[in-house]
């Protein structure tokens, strides 16, 4: 079959945003008075901010009010963007700028459809922006993947059926998020954590229009 539409989540697919995701956390658990592990932090991958938090804090054996929690949320978030604002294009993953292209030139339509709500900030950052026909993000999204939301509102906002676009996930809940839109989905990582996906490779390199013929 041929596929007229990409989706792609960002965080560990186009950027590794997850290490200043880490940074963040753990210094709002230090603050707290205990460590955030690296491991800890494999389960915030694909999870929304509050979800994320609440995570943090059953780690920490924790509980605090919803008015207290998002404070440290926009906390958490104000130490997350002073990451952000470094960034640069060098933080793009290898080989994502030369397969956007191809699909570009191919006239295959490219969306975004991810659960953070500083997605657009990393795009410019990163100067992709101009690659994205349509940007579902953690704002215009509300229900968390394995919900299909994110991925259905950018099907329509793309104006394609969802049976013709492919997901490109690194997160498992995002795996199930496009099985549930009922598009294909290819992951991007181990097999042993993706093996839901249709195909699973480890990144962009190399990648080619091979990858999404189905
Ligand atoms: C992505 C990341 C998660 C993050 C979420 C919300 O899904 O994989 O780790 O918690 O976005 O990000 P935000 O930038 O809105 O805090
Ligand atoms: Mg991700």
């Amino acid at each position: 079959m041929i596929i007229k539409a990409c989706i792609f989540d960002l965080d560990g697919v186009i950027v590794d945003t997850a290490k200043y995701h880490y940074l963040a956390w753990n210094r709002l658990a230090n603050e707290l008075g205990f460590e955030f592990s690296i491991e800890h932090n494999e389960r915030l991958k694909g999870v929304s901010r509050m979800t994320s938090l609440d995570i943090l804090l059953e780690v920490g054996g924790l509980t605090y009010s919803n008015a207290e929690k998002v404070v440290m949320a926009a906390r958490k978030n104000e130490w997350y963007l002073e990451y952000i604002y470094k960034m640069t294009p060098d933080e793009i993953l290898p080989g994502v700028i030369s397969f956007l292209t191809m699909l570009r030139e191919k006239g295959i339509k490219i969306s975004l459809g991810s659960a953070s709500k500083n997605a657009m900030l990393i795009l410019e950052r990163v100067q992709l922006q101009s690659f994205f026909d349509a940007v579902i993000d953690g704002n215009k999204a509300l229900k968390a993947k394995p919900d299909p939301q994110v991925f259905l509102l950018a099907a329509q906002e793309l104006n394609e059926n969802p049976t013709n676009c492919v997901v490109f996930e690194d997160a498992a809940a995002g795996i199930e998020a496009a099985l549930a839109a009922g598009m294909k989905c290819i992951g991007i990582g181990s097999p042993e954590i993706l093996g839901r996906a249709d195909k699973v490779v480890p990144g962009f390199e190399n990648a080619n229009i091979e990858l999404i013929k189905f």
